[in-house]
């Protein structure tokens, strides 16, 4: 990677094309979010609903002024945790230049600094917004690094940014918050925690409940889904050769295929692992003609609360 890269993926995104590049989190589709035609391309190629938004990529305080409004918590957060994993959903700026389509038509925006150098390069050479959902097929498993990006969209005209230092990716999407109201609502966990958001604004933060008609879209029940079918929280020592397993710490469950996600239970190295196994997983299940992955219980404190938020949903598939 070379900062030459970036400069001609920031001439591209001005150009309204399309290009993949690594965030923290995981890796972003990301188009000018001011230009709705490239944005309409992301809809597209990932094979999103049209009713599902994007988030906003910035590179500091006042650019997402422009677009959003930000009450006191909101500028608490955001000047306590960007850059970084930390999305805020706020509501839309009046004079803002966003494409509609990027709001699904809400009247709320979601935006994010990235704490990682080439998304900051990007967003700050093309000097425009970057609208980027995360990298993958709709409702697929999210990518961490460059080659998931190209396994994925390999005939599309998007791109890439690879980012050579893989150390520097978390492994799961941003935590979101939604401040647009006095009340506060976590939409999604992540790697910044529920505790760490009470005690930055003083206030009691209700997570977001699932209905059968979704605040947004993206919360939605099955998300980050294999295409076989995935077990959560197996605990007995299963030995299936009709299995792929992913173990956890010292968990036994034994397969056709052994993973772990970390042999010494620690939980960042797991969210590190998680989609970059979960794909492996399925790719090998498919080859092999293996129905099922199936995986030890993950302990639900600190960030494996997110973890079990993925995996739950990873586990649920629609039509099933
Ligand atoms: O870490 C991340 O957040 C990654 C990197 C690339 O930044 N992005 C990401 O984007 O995870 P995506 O599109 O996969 O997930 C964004 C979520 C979706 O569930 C979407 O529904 C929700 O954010 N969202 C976007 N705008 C919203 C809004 N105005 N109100 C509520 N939710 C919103
Ligand atoms: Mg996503």
């Amino acid at each position: 990677m070379t900062l030459q890269h970036v400069t001609a993926a920031a001439k591209a995104i001005k150009g309204g094309k399309l290009v993949a590049f690594p965030t923290e989190t995981v890796y972003g589709l990301g188009a000018d979010a001011t230009n709705q035609e490239a944005v309409s391309n992301i809809f597209r190629i990932k094979g999103r609903p049209q009713i599902n938004p994007l988030i906003v990529h910035v590179n500091d305080i006042e650019q997402a002024q422009e677009i959003g409004i930000f009450n006191s918590d909101a500028l608490k957060l955001a000047k306590t945790l960007w850059p970084g994993p930390l999305t805020l959903v706020l509501p839309l700026a009046h004079n803002h230049n966003i494409a509609q389509s990027v709001t699904a038509g809400l009247n709320t925006v979601a935006i994010r600094i990235s704490a990682h150098i080439i998304a900051r390069e990007l967003i700050m050479k093309a000097n425009t917004p970057i609208a980027a959902p995360s990298a993958n097929p709709s409702g697929y498993i999210s990518a961490t690094s460059a080659k998931h990006v190209i396994h994925n969209f390999d005939n599309a005209d998007i791109l890439i940014l690879d980012d050579l230092e893989q150390s520097n990716i978390l492994g799961l999407e941003s935590t979101i918050i939604d401040c647009s109201n006095q009340n506060l609502v976590l939409l999604r966990s992540g790697m910044i925690i529920q505790e760490q958001l009470e005690s930055i604004t003083g206030k009691n933060i209700k997570s977001y409940v699932p209905t059968s008609k979704p605040l947004a879209p993206g919360m939605f029940q099955s998300h980050y889904a294999p295409e076989v079918t995935l077990k959560i929280n197996i605990n007995d020592n299963i030995n299936s050769n009709n299995s792929v397993v992913i173990n956890f710490g010292n968990s036994k469950l034994s397969g056709a295929l052994n993973m772990n996600l970390s042999i010494s239970g620690n939980l960042h190295e797991t969210a590190k692992n998680l989609y970059a196994m979960l794909r492996l997983a399925d790719e090998y299940a498919i080859y092999h003609n293996i129905n099922q992955i199936l995986i030890a219980p993950i302990p639900k404190i600190d960030i494996g609360i997110a973890i079990n938020d993925r995996l739950q949903r990873a586990a649920i598939k629609i039509g099933n």
